[in-house]
């Protein structure tokens, strides 16, 4: 490269982009309103839509979370619990969720399929209840581009988790090639209405949320999902 010649930025470097700490996340705005007023309408038939298309990666992250006999495990945006029955019997487990009707299915589950180390709480993710370092693992299952604030949700689930803890969130994220992006920013305002936005910029959350993971693999089918892992330091 010459003296003067302006040097190409590589491809990490596009795809996070210089103005990755101020660059809105996702084209659409959302409420917390908003937000539980879509889940109360949708809890009846979440597990039919929601269910089957999107387990693999749940039991994906699961199996990849090494889990330890004893752990303390947080499940933010519990839903109607349909994770529950995935951890193993020795750790204790705490769900969180925002909306009634969604509690309301995962108590029901937990008790049918006879769960006993899974407790439901009702609790608002960017303002959590636990003291500092109360948990060992804390896992967000497609729920960081569900919040309002995907950044204030992630600073509550690193500062609940203990050091050398897990933060762990497994999510949609906006795809990389242009025309992915394009398709998922223009249906954005119409998927929040199914309860998520399809065009989380993943690059700029990381940069926002001061993550730096030590893994992101892709799961599910299409591949279009991530499982995002850091280790709180
Ligand atoms: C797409 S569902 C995910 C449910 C479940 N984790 C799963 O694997 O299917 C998102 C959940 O996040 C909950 N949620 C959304 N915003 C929340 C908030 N601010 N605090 C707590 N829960 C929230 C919703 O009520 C909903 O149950």
């Amino acid at each position: 490269m010459g003296l003067f010649e302006p040097r190409r930025p590589n491809e990490n470097e596009e795809i996070v982009g210089s103005d990755a700490a101020t660059r809105a996340l996702s084209v659409t705005v959302v409420e917390n309103d908003f937000v539980a007023r879509v889940y109360e309408n949708i809890a009846w038939f979440y597990d039919l839509t929601f269910g089957p298309a999107l387990h693999p990666g749940r039991v994906d992250a699961i199996q990849r979370m090494g889990i330890k006999p004893g752990d303390r495990v947080l499940e933010v945006g519990v839903g109607t619990g349909i994770n529950g029955a995935l951890y193993p019997a020795e750790c204790a487990v705490t769900g969180i969720d925002f909306s009634s009707s969604m509690l309301e299915k995962a108590h029901q589950r937990i008790a049918r399929k006879g769960v006993t180390n899974v407790r439901l709480m009702q609790m608002d993710a960017q303002n959590m209840k636990f003291a500092d370092d109360s948990f060992d693992i804390v896992y967000a299952p497609y729920v960081i581009s569900v919040v309002p604030d995907p950044v204030a949700v992630t600073r509550e689930m690193c500062r609940v988790c203990r050091p050398g803890g897990k933060i762990i969130i497994l999510n949609h994220f906006r795809s990389k090639s242009r025309l992915g992006s394009w398709l998922e920013k223009i249906i954005a305002p119409f998927t929040l209405y199914l309860g998520f936005k399809s065009d989380l910029d993943l690059p700029a959350f990381l940069v926002q949320a001061n993550l730096h993971p030590v893994s992101i693999e892709k799961v599910n089918i299409p591949r279009i999902w991530s499982l995002v892992t850091t280790i709180k330091e």
